[in-house]
C-alpha cells in the first residue's frame, strides 16, 4: 500500500521507489521489510536487540513474536477487563469515515487488533519510532491475512512524514503523553490532519488534587520525572492551545497506582498519599 509522503525535514514531496523514497537531493529512506523507516537506528529507542531480549527474559516472555501474538490475543479476548470500557469508544471512533492514523502503537498495539476486528477493510497507517514493533505487528497480521490495508511507518511523531491536510482520523492509547515532547506531536498533527479532522485520545493523567496536597519536597521529585508542565497541563489543555476543538471527553477509570508498579506512586508513598491515575478519553477536531 502506498501513499503520498513528504520529507520530515525538509517538507517536500518525496518519489517512491520500490526500495525506498527519495527526495530532490538524492537523500534515500529506505523502505525495509516494507516499512517506510525514516528515523535511523541512532533514534530508534529499542534498537538494542540485546538489551531487548534481555527485557523480554526478565518478564518472562520468550521472544518479540510471541509478545505480540500474546498482546494480539489478550486485546481480543472477551476475558479481558482491561479493555471493556474502550468497546464503546472503538464504535465511536470507526462511525467516523476515513483511515485511522495510529500514533506509537507501542508492543501493546493499541486498539488496532480491535480496530480490524469489527471493521477489517479499515485502512490503518501504523506508527512508532521502534521498527521492530512495526516488524512484528506487520508479520502478525500477514500470518492471519489483515494487513492488507495497513501501513506501517516508522517516524517520530513530532517530525512526520505526512502531507498538510491529508489525514482524516488520528488516534493513540497512552502514546502521546510517552512522547517526551508531545507539545510537538500534537501541533504535527493539527498540521496533518484535514480540516474537520478528528483526533483520539486514550490518556492516563494523575489526580492534580492529590498531588497539589503533597509536601512541596515531593512535588519538586515528581516534577523532576515528568515535568511540571506536564503535571499542570492535561491534555485537554494541550489539545486547546495547538487549536484543537474538544468535541467529547470522559474519564472511564481510576486506578490507583502500586509504589512498585510507578515512580510517582513511589515518591507519593513516601510522603503518605496514594496516587491516582485516571484515564481519560478525548475527541478533539480541527475546526
Ligand atoms: C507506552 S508505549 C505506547 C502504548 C501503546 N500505544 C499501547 O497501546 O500499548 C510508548 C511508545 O511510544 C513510542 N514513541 C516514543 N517516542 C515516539 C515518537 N517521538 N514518535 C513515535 N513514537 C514514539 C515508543 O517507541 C513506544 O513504543
Amino acid at each position: 500500500m502506498n501513499q503520498d509522503l513528504i520529507d520530515p525535514i525538509t517538507k517536500e514531496p518525496l518519489l517512491y521507489y520500490k526500495d525506498y523514497y527519495l527526495n530532490k537531493n538524492n537523500n534515500k529512506y529506505p523502505i525495509v521489510n516494507g516499512i517506510p523507516c525514516f528515523v535511523g537506528p541512532e533514534f530508534d529507542p529499542w534498537f538494542d536487540h540485546n538489551l531487548r531480549r534481555q527485557e523480554l527474559a526478565e518478564s518472562g516472555v520468550f521472544d518479540e513474536t510471541t509478545l505480540i501474538e500474546q498482546n494480539y490475543y489478550q486485546a481480543l479476548s472477551s476475558k479481558n477487563v482491561y479493555y471493556q470500557p474502550y468497546n464503546k469508544w472503538i464504535q465511536r471512533i470507526l462511525s467516523n469515515p476515513g483511515s485511522i492514523l495510529e500514533i506509537a502503537c507501542g508492543p501493546g498495539g493499541s486498539f488496532i487488533p480491535l480496530f480490524l476486528k469489527n471493521d477489517s477493510d479499515r485502512k490503518l497507517i501504523v506508527n512508532d519510532l521502534g521498527f521492530w514493533i512495526l516488524e512484528q505487528w506487520k508479520k502478525l497480521l500477514s500470518n492471519i491475512h489483515l494487513d492488507s490495508n495497513v501501513l506501517f511507518l516508522q517516524f517520530d511523531a513530532c517530525n512526520t512524514p505526512l502531507p498538510s491536510s491529508s489525514i482524516n482520523l488520528v488516534n493513540s492509547h497512552a502514546g502521546f503523553s510517552n512522547i517526551p515532547n508531545h507539545m510537538d506531536a500534537l501541533k504535527e498533527a493539527f498540521r496533518y490532519l484535514r480540516n474537520k479532522g478528528k483526533i483520539f485520545l486514550a490518556e492516563g493523567e494523575i489526580d492534580i488534587s492529590i498531588y497539589n496536597k503533597l509536601p512541596q519536597k515531593a512535588k519538586t521529585q515528581i516534577e523532576e520525572k515528568i515535568g511540571k508542565e506536564n503535571i499542570e497541563k492535561g491534555m485537554i489543555d494541550k489539545l486547546k492551545e495547538v487549536g484543537f476543538k474538544i468535541t467529547y471527553s470522559e474519564i472511564i477509570r481510576e486506578i490507583t497506582l502500586k509504589p512498585n508498579e510507578s515512580t510517582i506512586a513511589r515518591i507519593a508513598g513516601n510522603f503518605g498519599k496514594k496516587m491516582i491515575l485516571r484515564e481519560i478519553l478525548i475527541e478533539a477536531i480541527k475546526p
